[in-house]
């Protein structure tokens, strides 16, 4: 640690105090310095004289003068020196307060040059292109680790610019983003999508510091491929169970019926006690009977069908059939509308299809009573319903009403067969329609609870 000022120093010759200008002139061209000590050897310098100082006594007074340089020296203030161990902060701070004025060193506690401007500048400047090197340096390895993460790094402005970027980040933006505008959507959270990059990596993507009173926010782009894919093949295994359930329908003009049919979705508007329409569903009531369908492939799964009442083939039959009929009114959403004005009631339909299913497709009397009765209550049925027919009739009814929760709210059901008992839950994005439902289907034994 001691000497930190070596490099920065220069040593100074020294003149007797009788030298005349000739003298220290001539020591001064010697030694190549512009200033130089006043002092006897071994000793303390009593003084210093610069060049400019010689040359204005030489002007002043002409050659022959007799001057000496202690004459013409300038005594050295205590607080114009400075040790050799001090650090570098310390020198350029005290360079910087003097203003030019020489700044002499010391060493063990004797003055034996100054420090040189020339050699700090150049000190400083070295230093300088040092921590610039390191700083290129470290930008580039964060550069490259950046590049090497399976992430897409962006440092963007509130304006949308980008101001930093590692390449998977530029990739998806140049693919996904077309404007400023949609970075700041993005920045504002107000961007819903999953972006695509080299057509088969999919990307989702965060914002941090993107509070308001943050200048630039970062995005974070999260490889979502291996889930996106997981989804799209849970999308077409559940497509190809569809086909494969459509494939079912015994008639081309059945299919084009049930896909004639829309459903809507609604809302019951409390002030007016009427309904909403908030969404038209197309193919409404063919989605209604494919997922009827699946709830009927659930139950035989679990047994259903093994039980004597049961039978396969009537409730398929059934399924495909009960609401060909059906008429909706043509409703656009955002309508509000007394359901018991528009909606055509339920029993119209049924017997309408009970009677088409006998006399055009020649179905069995259990299927026409299916379909005939699938919009009474229990304790509306006539005398003339064959009791048999009770259980299956339950079980239609059930799965009639779930498959509306499903294809209209999107619920979610789970279907638990116990014997004669049927327990389901069903849960959607409405809570009002979460419920937990028991049904036995031989004794008609009913519960139903919100959940
Ligand atoms: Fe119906
Ligand atoms: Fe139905």
């Amino acid at each position: 640690m001691k000497k930190k000022l070596m490099d920065l120093y220069k040593t100074l010759p020294l003149v007797p105090p009788d030298a005349g200008l000739r003298e220290v002139a001539e020591t001064m061209l010697n030694n190549k310095r512009n200033l130089i000590f006043v002092g006897k050897e071994s000793e303390e310098p009593q003084g210093y004289i610069t060049c400019m100082s010689v040359l204005r006594e030489l002007i002043n007074r002409g050659d022959r003068a007799k001057v000496t340089a202690g004459d013409i020296a300038v005594s050295i203030e205590t607080n114009n020196i400075i040790e050799l161990t001090k650090d570098m902060d310390t020198v350029v701070n005290l360079l910087c307060k003097r203003m030019g004025l020489p700044l002499f060193a010391s060493e063990n506690d004797r003055v034996t040059g100054m420090v040189s401007p020339e050699e700090v500048i150049g000190k400083l400047a070295k230093l300088h292109k040092e921590e610039r090197q390191k700083r290129v340096n470290v930008e580039q390895i964060i550069d490259n680790m950046f590049n090497i993460l399976p992430l897409g790094i962006a440092l963007v402005t509130k304006d949308g610019e980008i101001k930093r970027a590692n390449k998977l980040a530029k990739e998806i933006m140049k693919e996904n983003l077309t404007s400023s505008d949609d970075m700041k959507a993005i920045i504002r959270n107000n961007y819903q999508k999953i972006f695509v990059s080299g057509g088969e990596s999919y990307y989702r993507f965060f914002v941090t510091g993107g509070d308001l009173q943050d200048e630039e926010a970062m995005i974070i782009f999260v490889d979502a491929t291996a889930e996106y894919n997981l989804v799209k093949r849970l999308e077409n295994a559940r497509e190809e169970a569809e086909t494969a359930l459509a494939i079912m329908l015994p008639d081309h003009r059945i299919e084009m019926r049930l896909k004639s049919i829309v459903e809507y979705m609604d809302e019951y508007d409390d002030e007016t006690g009427k309904i909403k329409i908030t969404g038209v569903i197309k193919n409404g009531v063919y989605k209604h009977v494919i997922n009827i369908l699946k709830l009927v492939a659930d139950a035989f799964k679990q047994g259903l069908m093994e039980l004597p009442g049961m039978d396969k083939n009537t409730i398929v039959s059934a399924t495909v059939l009960h609401d060909i009929a059906k008429v909706q009114p043509t409703l656009k959403v955002g309508d509000l509308v007394n359901p018991k004005e528009v909606f055509e009631q339920g029993y119209l339909h049924a017997f309408r299809g009970a009677s088409i299913a006998k006399g055009m497709y020649n179905v069995k009397d259990n299927v026409y009573y299916l379909i005939k009765y699938h919009h009474h209550d229990e304790k509306e049925l006539p005398n003339d319903f064959p009791d048999f027919l009770l259980p299956m009739f339950r079980f239609f009814r059930l799965i009639d009403g779930l498959s509306a929760g499903i294809t209209r709210r999107g619920s979610n059901v789970k279907m638990k067969v116990n014997d004669t008992r049927i327990c389901v839950a069903e849960k959607s994005n409405f809570p009002l329609y979460n419920r937990r439902v028991e049904i036995d289907l031989y004794s008609g034994e009913y519960i139903s609870e919100r959940l």
